[in-house]
């Protein structure tokens, strides 16, 4: 086992990183099990003299991978991202004042109506198109400002004032809207086809809630970034199956940024599931326990990661979505179930237990962090310029993966993960800070706060 120090003092640290091959107790790959496993993009096993000196110039534009990235309506990985129900704002954000939101690439309104429903609607009036950002709520919908059309939340026209009878016709016509529903604080929403909505899936970690508990929601990046990340999502998701970076980026780069046990080197793995993909990180602690940590991956956008304060173990307490914006914004929101009287979790501390907020721009340079170089990618990373190599092979995992499920659907099936059963169960987490007795391999269930 080899243990890195935390100091980010300059000179030292990365000599304290275990030596160049055998770092892990996974076998490095063979190039051709690289190149199955990968499947996108180059490889570091590209011919040496195909490099030339390596300088800058000539080097050919780079690409991105549409189907990993692109968002909008139509586009194949668009319409695989329809197939699934969305957060698309806080549901304290739906209120009697319209409010813009963009998601996959469409600018919307969201607002609740006076019987407290959530309506989700295009914005342009279906009369003569002025905006409903400046309609008026009212007890059965949204209400046009120019001449009064007034809409329910599932687009019907329920008043035409202009109109002989207030509108003998207006059954005939509908605003475009999308349907909405709350849980657990968020707004969620399902933009594709009627005859494929699947039911809005429920997830076990936030069922049964006790009278001392309570489910909070998060939209700082990584917990502790801005809200709103400038960057393609996928590169974003894609991080959480990217076990290595903890190690380098939170701990040796950046110093404690995290729980300083997860500087102790781990033996990393990858598990395809039907639903997405895990990665588990295996540390042996002093006292002869193993921390067995789970994050995970489900299609299309949920990433779930483990507190990695470790100030809470078990299994994990909370969860999250990359919500695509659009093609080059992100915002990351978590759920997190909780005592009423803790705090969420720790929030990672940079230089000198600042804050992402507190740090200036040379903060930023010695301490990055998650956001800065998930977004240091640029706003849609070059797929053609990576090259991937054996310990990326999780992110290989998803991004396969997310590209079978855009087939998938482009061949006319329905993606992994929709459910069309109302009765369906709740969604079983797998993701956790596992604390392991050797001997017994059972994993906790439940979530427990410990005191740091
Ligand atoms: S433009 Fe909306 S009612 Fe006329
Ligand atoms: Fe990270």
């Amino acid at each position: 086992m080899s243990t890195v120090g935390g100091s980010n003092a300059a000179g030292g640290v990365l000599a304290a990183l275990p030596a160049a091959g055998g770092v892990c107790d996974n076998p490095p790959m063979t190039e051709s099990q690289a190149r199955a496993t990968v499947g996108i993009g180059p490889t570091s096993a590209e011919p040496a003299a195909a490099l030339g000196d390596g300088r800058a110039y000539g080097r050919p534009a780079g690409t991105w991978d549409p189907d990993l990235v692109e968002t909008s309506a139509g586009t194949p990985a668009g319409e695989l991202l329809r197939r699934y129900w969305h957060p698309v704002a806080l549901s304290s954000a739906a209120t009697g004042i319209p409010r813009k939101v963009r998601i996959l690439s469409e600018d919307l309104i969201l607002f609740r109506d006076g019987a407290g429903r959530p309506g989700l609607v295009e914005p342009r009036c279906c009369h003569r198109g002025t905006t409903l950002y400046y309609g008026r709520v009212e007890d059965d919908g949204i209400r046009c400002p120019y001449h009064g059309w007034l809409f329910a939340v599932d687009g019907a026209c329920l008043d035409q004032p202009c109109e002989p009878d207030r509108g003998r016709n207006r059954a005939s016509y509908r605003q475009p809207w999308y349907p909405v529903q709350d849980y657990n604080g968020l707004v969620f929403a399902y933009m594709g086809p009627a005859d494929r909505q699947p039911v809005l899936p429920r997830y076990d970690i936030f069922e049964d809630l006790r009278d001392d508990e309570e489910i909070v929601i998060i939209d700082h990046f990584a917990f502790g970034g801005p809200t709103v990340a400038p960057c393609n999502w996928f590169q974003t998701h894609e991080n959480a199956m990217d076990p290595y970076h903890v190690f380098i980026l939170h701990n040796a780069i950046s110093g404690h940024q995290f729980d300083p046990k997860l500087e102790i080197w781990p033996r990393i793995d990858w598990q395809r599931h039907a639903w997405g993909v895990t990665a588990s990180q295996d540390r042996d602690l002093p006292d002869g326990t193993v921390l067995h940590r789970v994050t995970e991956i489900r299609v299309p956008t949920i990433r779930v990661i483990p507190t990695p304060t470790l100030t809470v173990l078990g299994k994990t307490n909370n969860m999250s979505w990359a919500v695509p914006i659009d093609d080059t914004h992100t915002w990351v929101v978590s759920m997190l179930r909780k005592p009423k009287d803790r705090t969420a979790q720790g929030l990672p501390s940079y230089a000198d237990g600042k804050t992402w907020f507190e740090l200036d721009e040379e903060g930023h340079q010695r301490n990055p962090g998650d956001y800065e170089t998930q977004v240091g990618q640029g706003p849609i990373t070059l797929h053609s310029t990576e090259r991937l190599s054996s310990s990326d092979r999780g992110v290989s995992m998803v991004r396969r993966q997310f590209i079978e499920q855009v087939q998938a659907v482009a061949s006319g099936g329905d993606p992994v993960g929709v459910s069309f059963d109302p009765d369906q169960p709740p969604v079983s987490l797998r993701a956790g800070n596992y604390i392991v007795t050797p001997g017994d391999e059972s994993l906790a269930n439940e979530y427990s706060y410990v005191d740091q």
